[in-house]
Protein backbone atom coordinates (compact mmCIF):
# COMPACT_ATOMS: atom_id res chain seq x y z
CA UNK A 1 0.00 0.00 0.00
CA UNK A 2 1.08 3.42 -1.27
CA UNK A 3 0.00 6.81 0.83
CA UNK A 4 0.88 10.60 -0.11
CA UNK A 5 0.52 13.69 1.17
CA UNK A 6 -0.33 16.73 -1.15
CA UNK A 7 0.30 14.50 -4.24
CA UNK A 8 0.19 15.55 -7.40
CA UNK A 9 -2.01 13.81 -9.82
CA UNK A 10 -0.89 14.52 -12.99
CA UNK A 11 0.52 11.23 -13.70
CA UNK A 12 -2.86 9.83 -12.74
CA UNK A 13 -4.88 11.79 -15.44
CA UNK A 14 -4.25 11.32 -19.08
CA UNK A 15 -5.03 15.05 -20.03
CA UNK A 16 -2.06 15.76 -17.96
CA UNK A 17 -4.00 18.27 -15.55
CA UNK A 18 -1.46 19.81 -12.76
CA UNK A 19 -3.84 18.98 -9.98
CA UNK A 20 -3.17 18.27 -6.86
CA UNK A 21 -4.63 15.57 -4.27
CA UNK A 22 -4.81 15.48 -0.31
CA UNK A 23 -4.25 12.17 -0.09
CA UNK A 24 -3.59 9.75 -2.54
CA UNK A 25 -3.91 5.89 -1.38
CA UNK A 26 -3.00 3.06 -3.74
CA UNK A 27 -3.83 -0.42 -2.19
CA UNK A 28 -2.38 -4.12 -3.38
CA UNK A 29 -5.33 -5.73 -1.47
CA UNK A 30 -9.51 -5.43 -1.19
CA UNK A 31 -8.34 -6.09 2.39
CA UNK A 32 -6.44 -3.26 2.60
CA UNK A 33 -8.94 -0.77 1.10
CA UNK A 34 -11.51 -2.33 3.72
CA UNK A 35 -9.31 -1.56 6.62
CA UNK A 36 -8.88 2.10 5.06
CA UNK A 37 -13.03 2.20 5.21
CA UNK A 38 -13.92 0.72 8.32
CA UNK A 39 -11.08 3.36 9.93
CA UNK A 40 -12.73 6.71 8.56
CA UNK A 41 -15.56 6.64 10.83
CA UNK A 42 -17.26 9.46 8.68
CA UNK A 43 -20.73 7.80 9.25
CA UNK A 44 -20.59 6.78 5.70
CA UNK A 45 -19.68 10.28 3.98
CA UNK A 46 -17.69 9.22 0.69
CA UNK A 47 -18.00 12.64 -1.04
CA UNK A 48 -14.07 12.91 -0.05
CA UNK A 49 -13.25 9.76 -1.80
CA UNK A 50 -12.46 9.80 -5.35
CA UNK A 51 -11.69 5.88 -6.71
CA UNK A 52 -9.85 6.22 -10.06
CA UNK A 53 -8.52 4.48 -12.97
CA UNK A 54 -5.55 5.25 -15.31
CA UNK A 55 -7.61 9.01 -15.12
CA UNK A 56 -8.16 8.22 -18.71
CA UNK A 57 -11.90 9.65 -18.49
CA UNK A 58 -11.37 12.68 -15.85
CA UNK A 59 -10.82 16.56 -15.75
CA UNK A 60 -9.86 18.14 -12.84
CA UNK A 61 -10.96 21.56 -12.63
CA UNK A 62 -8.90 22.15 -9.15
CA UNK A 63 -7.30 20.42 -6.30
CA UNK A 64 -9.23 17.39 -4.77
CA UNK A 65 -9.39 18.04 -0.89
CA UNK A 66 -9.75 14.48 0.12
CA UNK A 67 -8.27 11.15 -0.89
CA UNK A 68 -8.05 9.72 -4.49
CA UNK A 69 -7.96 5.95 -4.31
CA UNK A 70 -6.38 4.03 -6.72
CA UNK A 71 -6.06 -0.16 -7.08
CA UNK A 72 -2.85 -1.71 -7.72
CA UNK A 73 -3.89 -5.27 -7.77
CA UNK A 74 -2.93 -7.06 -11.05
CA UNK A 75 -4.85 -10.59 -10.53
CA UNK A 76 -5.94 -12.57 -13.86
CA UNK A 77 -7.91 -15.58 -12.75
CA UNK A 78 -9.97 -18.22 -14.57
CA UNK A 79 -12.95 -18.92 -12.37
CA UNK A 80 -14.63 -21.54 -14.91
CA UNK A 81 -14.86 -23.10 -18.09
CA UNK A 82 -18.22 -23.97 -19.53
CA UNK A 83 -18.25 -25.82 -22.85
CA UNK A 84 -17.64 -22.64 -25.59
CA UNK A 85 -17.25 -20.23 -23.06
CA UNK A 86 -14.11 -19.45 -20.34
CA UNK A 87 -15.21 -17.16 -17.80
CA UNK A 88 -12.16 -14.90 -16.07
CA UNK A 89 -12.00 -12.55 -13.05
CA UNK A 90 -9.49 -9.53 -13.70
CA UNK A 91 -8.68 -6.83 -11.02
CA UNK A 92 -9.85 -3.78 -11.52
CA UNK A 93 -6.02 -2.14 -11.52
CA UNK A 94 -5.05 -3.93 -14.71
CA UNK A 95 -4.80 -2.09 -17.76
CA UNK A 96 -7.27 -2.55 -19.60
CA UNK A 97 -5.18 -3.23 -23.22
CA UNK A 98 -3.28 -5.62 -21.20
CA UNK A 99 -6.11 -7.72 -20.43
CA UNK A 100 -7.22 -8.03 -24.25
CA UNK A 101 -4.09 -8.67 -24.93
CA UNK A 102 -3.64 -11.53 -22.23
CA UNK A 103 -7.09 -12.79 -23.79
CA UNK A 104 -5.75 -13.26 -27.10
CA UNK A 105 -2.69 -14.89 -26.30
CA UNK A 106 -4.59 -17.03 -23.96
CA UNK A 107 -6.82 -17.62 -27.16
CA UNK A 108 -9.94 -16.68 -25.25
CA UNK A 109 -11.84 -14.63 -27.74
CA UNK A 110 -14.09 -11.38 -28.21
CA UNK A 111 -12.63 -8.73 -26.77
CA UNK A 112 -10.03 -7.84 -30.03
CA UNK A 113 -12.55 -4.82 -31.42
CA UNK A 114 -11.84 -3.62 -27.99
CA UNK A 115 -7.90 -3.21 -28.25
CA UNK A 116 -5.70 -0.30 -27.11
CA UNK A 117 -8.97 1.60 -25.39
CA UNK A 118 -7.12 3.80 -22.56
CA UNK A 119 -7.87 3.06 -19.31
CA UNK A 120 -8.28 0.16 -16.61
CA UNK A 121 -10.71 -3.00 -16.42
CA UNK A 122 -12.61 -1.51 -13.41
CA UNK A 123 -13.56 1.60 -15.28
CA UNK A 124 -14.73 -0.49 -18.24
CA UNK A 125 -17.20 -1.61 -16.17
CA UNK A 126 -18.12 1.55 -14.77
CA UNK A 127 -18.35 3.22 -18.31
CA UNK A 128 -19.08 0.88 -20.15
CA UNK A 129 -16.64 1.23 -22.81
CA UNK A 130 -16.77 0.59 -26.52
CA UNK A 131 -15.38 0.57 -29.82
CA UNK A 132 -15.47 -0.94 -33.15
CA UNK A 133 -19.15 -2.49 -32.61
CA UNK A 134 -18.04 -3.79 -29.79
CA UNK A 135 -18.94 -3.21 -25.87
CA UNK A 136 -17.51 -4.41 -22.65
CA UNK A 137 -21.32 -4.82 -21.78
CA UNK A 138 -20.82 -7.81 -24.06
CA UNK A 139 -18.92 -9.81 -22.35
CA UNK A 140 -19.12 -8.94 -18.31
CA UNK A 141 -21.07 -11.48 -16.00
CA UNK A 142 -21.03 -9.00 -12.90
CA UNK A 143 -19.20 -7.00 -10.99
CA UNK A 144 -17.37 -7.05 -7.73
CA UNK A 145 -17.18 -3.82 -5.52
CA UNK A 146 -16.63 -2.74 -2.29
CA UNK A 147 -19.34 0.12 -0.41
CA UNK A 148 -17.42 2.79 0.15
CA UNK A 149 -19.18 3.43 3.55
CA UNK A 150 -18.82 0.28 4.71
CA UNK A 151 -16.24 -1.79 3.36
CA UNK A 152 -18.34 -4.54 2.81
CA UNK A 153 -18.09 -6.50 -0.32
CA UNK A 154 -21.29 -6.13 -2.68
CA UNK A 155 -21.69 -7.94 -6.25
CA UNK A 156 -23.67 -6.44 -9.25
CA UNK A 157 -25.19 -8.76 -12.06
CA UNK A 158 -24.41 -7.17 -15.76
CA UNK A 159 -28.34 -6.47 -15.37
CA UNK A 160 -27.88 -4.72 -12.33
CA UNK A 161 -25.30 -2.37 -13.41
CA UNK A 162 -27.96 -1.33 -15.99
CA UNK A 163 -25.51 -0.78 -18.74
CA UNK A 164 -26.64 0.91 -21.89
CA UNK A 165 -24.09 3.15 -24.44
CA UNK A 166 -21.31 4.55 -22.50
CA UNK A 167 -23.66 4.35 -19.51
CA UNK A 168 -24.22 2.09 -16.45
CA UNK A 169 -26.25 2.20 -12.64
CA UNK A 170 -22.37 3.37 -11.36
CA UNK A 171 -22.70 6.52 -12.94
CA UNK A 172 -26.46 7.80 -12.12
CA UNK A 173 -28.01 5.99 -8.73
CA UNK A 174 -24.51 4.00 -7.57
CA UNK A 175 -22.32 6.95 -8.28
CA UNK A 176 -19.56 7.52 -5.73
CA UNK A 177 -20.54 5.06 -3.72
CA UNK A 178 -18.69 1.66 -4.76
CA UNK A 179 -15.14 0.58 -5.75
CA UNK A 180 -15.21 -1.55 -8.58
CA UNK A 181 -12.19 -4.04 -7.06
CA UNK A 182 -12.64 -7.05 -10.39
CA UNK A 183 -14.89 -7.74 -13.10
CA UNK A 184 -16.01 -11.44 -14.70
CA UNK A 185 -15.73 -11.37 -18.01
CA UNK A 186 -17.34 -14.53 -19.78
CA UNK A 187 -15.18 -14.79 -22.99
CA UNK A 188 -15.17 -17.53 -25.71
CA UNK A 189 -13.07 -20.55 -27.45
CA UNK A 190 -13.99 -19.82 -30.61
CA UNK A 191 -12.60 -16.51 -32.40
CA UNK A 192 -15.73 -15.39 -34.36
CA UNK A 193 -14.68 -12.00 -35.76
CA UNK A 194 -16.84 -8.76 -36.00
CA UNK A 195 -15.85 -7.10 -39.18
CA UNK A 196 -19.26 -4.95 -39.83
CA UNK A 197 -17.85 -1.73 -38.50
CA UNK A 198 -17.36 1.13 -40.66
CA UNK A 199 -13.62 0.61 -42.27
CA UNK A 200 -12.41 -2.35 -40.36
CA UNK A 201 -12.37 -5.05 -43.77
CA UNK A 202 -11.08 -2.03 -45.87
CA UNK A 203 -7.89 -2.35 -43.25
CA UNK A 204 -7.74 -5.35 -42.89
CA UNK A 205 -7.58 -5.87 -47.25
CA UNK A 206 -5.20 -3.31 -46.84
CA UNK A 207 -2.88 -5.06 -44.72
CA UNK A 208 -3.31 -8.63 -46.71
CA UNK A 209 -4.93 -10.06 -44.40
CA UNK A 210 -7.62 -12.92 -45.41
CA UNK A 211 -11.29 -12.87 -43.54
CA UNK A 212 -11.81 -16.02 -43.96
CA UNK A 213 -8.42 -17.40 -42.19
CA UNK A 214 -7.93 -14.62 -40.09
CA UNK A 215 -6.38 -14.73 -36.66
CA UNK A 216 -7.40 -12.67 -33.50
CA UNK A 217 -3.77 -11.22 -33.41
CA UNK A 218 -4.56 -9.73 -36.80
CA UNK A 219 -8.12 -8.49 -36.25
CA UNK A 220 -6.22 -6.81 -32.81
CA UNK A 221 -3.46 -5.25 -34.71
CA UNK A 222 -5.49 -3.80 -37.39
CA UNK A 223 -7.65 -2.22 -34.92
CA UNK A 224 -4.87 -0.97 -33.40
CA UNK A 225 -3.58 0.83 -35.83
CA UNK A 226 -7.11 2.35 -37.04
CA UNK A 227 -6.87 3.98 -33.78
CA UNK A 228 -3.50 5.41 -33.72
CA UNK A 229 -4.35 6.70 -37.00
CA UNK A 230 -7.29 8.65 -35.62
CA UNK A 231 -6.82 9.26 -31.85
CA UNK A 232 -3.85 11.14 -30.18
CA UNK A 233 -1.61 8.96 -27.73
CA UNK A 234 -1.80 10.71 -24.23
CA UNK A 235 1.87 10.67 -23.33
CA UNK A 236 2.20 12.84 -26.29
CA UNK A 237 -0.64 15.18 -26.28
CA UNK A 238 -2.44 15.12 -23.35
CA UNK A 239 -6.91 13.87 -23.53
CA UNK A 240 -8.89 11.64 -22.40
CA UNK A 241 -10.28 9.90 -26.06
CA UNK A 242 -13.99 11.21 -26.75
CA UNK A 243 -14.81 14.18 -25.05
CA UNK A 244 -18.79 13.75 -25.61
CA UNK A 245 -20.81 11.11 -26.37
CA UNK A 246 -22.39 10.50 -29.37
CA UNK A 247 -26.07 12.21 -29.30
CA UNK A 248 -28.93 10.61 -29.38
CA UNK A 249 -31.96 11.82 -31.22
CA UNK A 250 -35.83 10.60 -31.89
CA UNK A 251 -36.68 10.24 -35.40
CA UNK A 252 -38.09 13.36 -36.35
CA UNK A 253 -35.44 15.39 -35.35
CA UNK A 254 -32.90 13.10 -37.41
CA UNK A 255 -35.01 13.42 -40.47
CA UNK A 256 -35.62 17.03 -40.44
CA UNK A 257 -31.94 17.85 -40.27
CA UNK A 258 -30.89 14.73 -42.77
CA UNK A 259 -33.12 16.96 -45.44
CA UNK A 260 -30.40 19.87 -44.83
CA UNK A 261 -27.35 17.45 -44.36
CA UNK A 262 -27.98 14.97 -46.62
CA UNK A 263 -24.34 13.17 -45.88
CA UNK A 264 -25.24 13.20 -42.18
CA UNK A 265 -22.98 10.26 -40.71
CA UNK A 266 -25.76 8.67 -38.80
CA UNK A 267 -26.66 5.07 -36.83
CA UNK A 268 -29.84 3.61 -36.17
CA UNK A 269 -30.38 2.74 -32.37
CA UNK A 270 -33.87 1.43 -32.91
CA UNK A 271 -37.12 2.56 -34.77
CA UNK A 272 -37.72 5.90 -33.07
CA UNK A 273 -34.07 6.69 -32.18
CA UNK A 274 -30.96 7.37 -34.07
CA UNK A 275 -27.48 8.30 -33.15
CA UNK A 276 -25.35 10.82 -34.68
CA UNK A 277 -21.49 11.24 -34.42
CA UNK A 278 -20.51 14.28 -32.20
CA UNK A 279 -17.31 14.50 -34.05
CA UNK A 280 -18.59 15.10 -37.33
CA UNK A 281 -21.05 17.80 -35.10
CA UNK A 282 -18.52 19.61 -34.59
CA UNK A 283 -16.36 19.63 -37.68
CA UNK A 284 -19.26 21.30 -39.01
CA UNK A 285 -19.10 23.89 -36.74
CA UNK A 286 -15.23 24.45 -37.52
CA UNK A 287 -14.08 23.45 -34.37
CA UNK A 288 -11.86 20.51 -35.68
CA UNK A 289 -7.70 21.41 -35.21
CA UNK A 290 -8.89 25.21 -33.68
CA UNK A 291 -7.56 26.11 -30.44
CA UNK A 292 -8.63 28.20 -27.47
CA UNK A 293 -5.94 29.34 -25.48
CA UNK A 294 -4.15 26.12 -23.92
CA UNK A 295 -6.67 24.11 -24.98
CA UNK A 296 -7.52 22.13 -28.62
CA UNK A 297 -9.59 20.37 -30.80
CA UNK A 298 -7.65 17.36 -32.07
CA UNK A 299 -7.05 17.43 -35.77
CA UNK A 300 -7.96 14.26 -36.67
CA UNK A 301 -10.87 13.79 -34.75
CA UNK A 302 -13.15 16.56 -33.49
CA UNK A 303 -14.58 14.71 -30.70
CA UNK A 304 -11.17 14.35 -28.72
CA UNK A 305 -10.50 17.53 -26.96
CA UNK A 306 -6.61 17.85 -26.24
CA UNK A 307 -4.30 19.71 -24.07
CA UNK A 308 -1.71 21.79 -26.01
CA UNK A 309 0.60 22.32 -22.76
CA UNK A 310 -0.15 23.23 -20.08
CA UNK A 311 -4.00 23.73 -20.33
CA UNK A 312 -6.18 23.69 -17.13
CA UNK A 313 -9.18 21.90 -16.32
CA UNK A 314 -11.05 25.14 -16.65
CA UNK A 315 -9.63 26.00 -20.12
CA UNK A 316 -10.94 22.43 -21.35
CA UNK A 317 -14.13 23.34 -19.46
CA UNK A 318 -14.55 26.95 -21.50
CA UNK A 319 -13.33 25.18 -24.76
CA UNK A 320 -16.28 22.25 -23.85
CA UNK A 321 -18.85 25.28 -23.92
CA UNK A 322 -18.18 27.16 -26.75
CA UNK A 323 -18.35 23.77 -28.76
CA UNK A 324 -21.98 22.69 -26.69
CA UNK A 325 -23.55 26.00 -27.59
CA UNK A 326 -22.29 26.06 -31.53
CA UNK A 327 -23.66 22.57 -32.16
CA UNK A 328 -26.97 23.61 -30.07
CA UNK A 329 -27.17 27.18 -32.25
CA UNK A 330 -26.23 25.40 -35.49
CA UNK A 331 -28.01 22.23 -35.38
CA UNK A 332 -30.30 22.62 -31.96
CA UNK A 333 -28.68 19.45 -30.63
CA UNK A 334 -26.88 19.32 -27.13
CA UNK A 335 -23.87 17.38 -26.83
CA UNK A 336 -22.96 15.96 -23.19
CA UNK A 337 -19.11 15.09 -21.97
CA UNK A 338 -18.53 12.18 -21.34
CA UNK A 339 -15.84 12.95 -19.16
CA UNK A 340 -16.29 13.49 -15.44
CA UNK A 341 -15.58 17.10 -14.48
CA UNK A 342 -13.98 17.01 -10.67
N1 LIG B 1 -16.59 12.15 -38.03
C1 LIG B 1 -16.44 13.37 -38.65
N2 LIG B 1 -15.51 14.23 -38.15
C2 LIG B 1 -14.73 13.92 -37.09
C3 LIG B 1 -14.90 12.69 -36.44
C4 LIG B 1 -15.84 11.80 -36.94
O1 LIG B 1 -17.13 13.69 -39.61
O2 LIG B 1 -13.89 14.75 -36.74
C5 LIG B 1 -17.54 11.18 -38.61
C6 LIG B 1 -16.76 10.04 -39.27
O3 LIG B 1 -16.46 10.33 -40.59
C7 LIG B 1 -17.74 8.89 -39.17
C8 LIG B 1 -18.48 9.18 -37.88
O4 LIG B 1 -18.27 10.56 -37.58
O5 LIG B 1 -18.66 8.93 -40.23
C9 LIG B 1 -18.04 8.30 -36.75
O6 LIG B 1 -16.65 8.49 -36.50
P1 LIG B 1 -15.73 7.37 -35.79
O7 LIG B 1 -15.91 6.05 -36.47
O8 LIG B 1 -14.37 7.92 -35.66
O9 LIG B 1 -16.40 7.14 -34.39
P2 LIG B 1 -17.01 8.16 -33.31
O10 LIG B 1 -18.48 7.98 -33.29
O11 LIG B 1 -16.48 9.53 -33.51
C10 LIG B 1 -16.96 6.34 -31.43
C11 LIG B 1 -16.46 6.20 -30.02
C12 LIG B 1 -14.94 6.03 -30.02
C13 LIG B 1 -14.63 4.76 -30.81
C14 LIG B 1 -15.17 4.91 -32.23
C15 LIG B 1 -15.00 3.66 -33.05
C16 LIG B 1 -18.05 7.45 -28.68
C17 LIG B 1 -18.27 8.64 -27.81
N3 LIG B 1 -16.83 7.35 -29.23
O12 LIG B 1 -16.40 7.54 -31.96
O13 LIG B 1 -14.52 5.87 -28.68
O14 LIG B 1 -13.23 4.52 -30.85
O15 LIG B 1 -16.61 5.18 -32.17
O16 LIG B 1 -15.89 2.69 -32.61
O17 LIG B 1 -18.96 6.65 -28.83
C18 LIG B 1 -13.45 6.86 -26.79
O18 LIG B 1 -14.45 6.62 -26.15
O19 LIG B 1 -12.48 7.44 -26.25
C19 LIG B 1 -13.41 6.54 -28.20
C20 LIG B 1 -12.38 6.92 -28.94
Amino acid sequence: MIIKDNCSLREHNTFGIAARAAHLLEYDSVEELQAFIRKRNVSGDTSALLHIGSGSNLLFLGDFDGTVLHSRKQEIHVTANEGDYVYVRVSAGIQWDAWVQYAVDSRWYGLENLSLIPGEVGASAVQNIGAYGSEAKDFIIFVDTIDLRTGDIRHFTAEECRYGYRDSAFKHELRGRYAVTHVHFRLSHEFRPHLDYGGIRSALAERGYDETNLTAEQLRQTIIEIRRAKLPEPSELGNAGSFFTNPIVGRDVYERLASDYPTMPHYDVDERHVKIPAGWLIEQCGWKGKALGRAGVYERQALVLVNLGGATGDDVKTLCERIQADVSARFGIEIVPEVNFI
